[in-house]
């Protein structure tokens, strides 16, 4: 579905190389936006580049590990360069490497859940809020997921509240600025991040690419996808006592440690 309007945006992506970012950006160029893919892999930027836009009038790739500053940096001013103002923002990349017994990990393993997955999102929307502001629009869209109403994994979930957290409140110190900021909160979607042969059935990407355009056009703060994790989030908040049950469940049936 083509959302009028969102066409000649300049839209950051990150994590584009993978999973939801991809869906992303393959959704966003083909309703003409100009889209800066970033992420570490370098060679699946270049063919999703290829694939998707092989004039290159329209996409540009830049390699980026959103846990380094200098990356982050050379990034908005790649963007910049080439596409000339940015937009919007999607922050998307995200890791999950703590699943199970973190504690037994290296303490550099277990903070770059953090660190991918917050401090980065943070770091990179303070290289663009400037500009931002300067315009008085702009759109800032972060990719949480369930796990950051219903605690499952701890690690994981704490980078996912504290993004949620980040997100409402800025939404709120912006208000009036024209800079919008959201979240979407997917609940299991099939990328390779939940590629574990898990029997869940599970959306593609794509439904959390569609939610990202809905917000581009139609900023709000939070879209849950897919819409009934609403229902599991309400029980979570009225009868925690079965999401302790249920996540019990999930976890000794080995399904899922990354909803
Ligand atoms: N799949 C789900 O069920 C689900 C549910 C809720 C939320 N989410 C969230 O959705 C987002 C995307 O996940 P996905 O499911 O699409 O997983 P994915 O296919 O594994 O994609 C993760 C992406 O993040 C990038 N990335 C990881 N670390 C990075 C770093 N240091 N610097 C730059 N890029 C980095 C990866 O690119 P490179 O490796 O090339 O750098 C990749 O493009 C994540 O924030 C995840 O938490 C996913």
């Amino acid at each position: 579905m083509s959302i009028e309007g969102s066409g000649g945006r300049h839209v950051i992506v990150t994590g584009a190389s993978s999973g939801i970012g991809e869906a992303t950006a393959r959704l966003l160029v083909a309703n003409g936006c100009r889209v800066t893919l970033a992420a570490r892999r370098t060679d699946k930027l270049e063919a999703l580049a290829a694939e998707i836009n092989p004039s290159g009038k329209r996409v540009t790739i830049a390699p980026t590990d959103v846990n380094k500053p200098g990356d982050l940096e050379r990034l908005v001013a790649r963007a910049n360069a080439i596409f000339g103002r940015i937009d919007a923002v999607v922050n998307n990349a995200g890791v999950d490497n703590g699943a199970k017994h973190w504690w037994t990990l290296p303490p550099e393993k277990s903070v770059l859940t953090l660190q991918t997955n917050l401090i980065a999102v943070v770091e990179l929307t303070r290289l663009v809020l400037p500009q931002m502001l300067e315009h008085k629009a702009g759109n800032i869209i972060n990719i949480g997921s369930v796990a950051g109403h219903i605690g499952t994994s701890s690690l994981y979930s704490a980078s996912k509240f504290g993004l949620r957290g980040f997100s409402l409140s800025l939404r709120r110190e912006l208000a009036g600025t024209g800079v919008h900021v959201s979240l979407v909160s997917p609940g299991f979607i099939r990328t390779p991040l939940t590629d574990k042969g898990r029997p869940l059935p599970m959306p593609g990407p794509e439904i959390v690419a569609r939610a990202v355009q809905q917000l581009l056009e139609h900023p709000r703060a939070e879209t849950v996808v897919p819409g009934w994790y609403r229902f599991l989030i309400f029980l979570e908040n009225a009868f925690p006592f079965i999401g302790d049950r249920v996540v019990a469940q999930i976890r000794a049936s080995k399904v899922g440690e990354k909803l």
